[in-house]
């Protein structure tokens, strides 16, 4: 059987955290040793919020590091950069004609932003650039260029997906012909129990996050600083509530895991120890990966080379793919 293909966009908006390489990261990866993997950098997604070009570009190669750091190996995984693929804006303008303006008007994202106007009793459209009001289009042009079976996201993402579909099919309705294939969301689950420095979800926005490839030091000061509750050290302990065993499950191994299990319930342990078991854990899997990391960071050139070469193959797939819709459409 031929094998699916698997496609992501990764945003260039924020340097990854542990919850980004647990949630995103790590599934994306195993996914690719059974698909046929795509996973670009969605650089165009990204200039939505960031307006400074230093920073983009910065962005764009530590986010590349970190997936060639993680694992992703460019002889098996297709790697590119969104701005290096123009057909995906071809793609965009066709599938505008077929993108009904109620259909963007419900957008959880624009949704979101308009009603926040509304309450700060602002115009509703204050803030709402096209980039924002397109974006779901333009992330059904770069599923829908590639072919994709399978697109492995958070749950946030899947009425994007939802989206693409919905205009994927009434394309191929409109010509007769299959032109599209309907893509499927892939939950990538472990999003939901990554907790932050605070208890709650990992997340940027939340500033409860722990980098991915932070010193080792400074790891082990920040999970010295997770928030745990005022339980002594004979207390028994329930590891299903707490942010730390959360993280451990992610780093030790099954006969690991259920050893602490064992320990919190007994008592006798406290945060610290915890801490400690935990911070070395996560210091055993990522030391290797932040060597990795720090290496291409020297070596910028082999990420910036990496990314070229995935992009052009990439773009060849692409344009073979924009001639055809072209001949559906009657552009050729
Ligand atoms: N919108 C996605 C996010 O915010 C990123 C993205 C852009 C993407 N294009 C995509 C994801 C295509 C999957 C497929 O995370």
């Amino acid at each position: 059987m031929e094998k699916k293909i698997a496609l992501t966009g990764i945003k260039p908006t924020g340097i990854p955290h542990i919850g980004n390489y647990i949630g995103a990261i790590k599934p994306a990866l195993n996914l690719s040793q059974t698909c046929e993997a795509r996973y670009f950098i969605a650089d165009y997604h990204a200039l939505n919020s960031i307006k400074d070009p230093v920073q983009l570009r910065q962005l764009t190669i530590e986010v590349a590091a970190a997936w060639l750091a993680s694992g992703l190996d460019p002889e098996k995984v297709m790697i590119y950069r969104q701005s290096q693929v123009p057909e995906t804006h071809e793609l965009l303008t066709i599938l505008l004609a077929f993108t009904p303006k109620g259909l963007m008007n419900r957008a959880h994202a624009y949704k979101a932003l308009i009603q926040k106007n509304r309450e700060d009793e602002k115009d509703i459209d204050d803030g709402v650039n096209m980039g924002l009001f397109t974006y779901p289009m333009l992330m059904a042009a770069d599923i829908l260029l590639f072919d994709t079976d399978l697109v492995p996201v958070g749950n946030d993402q899947f009425q994007h997906i939802e989206m693409a579909v919905d205009v994927a099919q009434s394309f191929n309705f409109i010509y007769g012909c299959d032109a599209f294939k309907l893509p499927q969301p892939l939950a990538t689950e472990a999003t939901k129990i990554v907790l932050g420095l605070d208890g709650r979800k990992m997340s940027k926005s939340y500033g409860n996050t722990i980098p991915l490839f932070t010193p080792e030091k400074a790891l082990r000061k920040l999970i010295m600083k997770i928030v745990t509750n005022s339980q002594g050290i004979e207390d028994p302990k329930d590891p299903d509530i707490c942010s730390i065993f959360s993280l451990y499950r992610h780093f030790a191994t099954d006969a690991m895991v259920a050893e602490l299990r064992a320990k919190y319930h007994a008592g006798g342990m406290g945060w610290g120890h915890a801490k400690q078991e935990l911070f070395e854990a996560m210091n055993a899997v990522l030391s290797p990966l932040r060597k990795t990391y720090d290496d291409l960071m020297d070596n910028q050139d082999y990420i910036i080379s990496t990314l070229k070469n995935g992009s052009s193959n990439a773009r060849e797939l692409a344009s073979r793919k924009i001639s055809y819709l072209r001949t559906v459409v009657g552009l050729d």
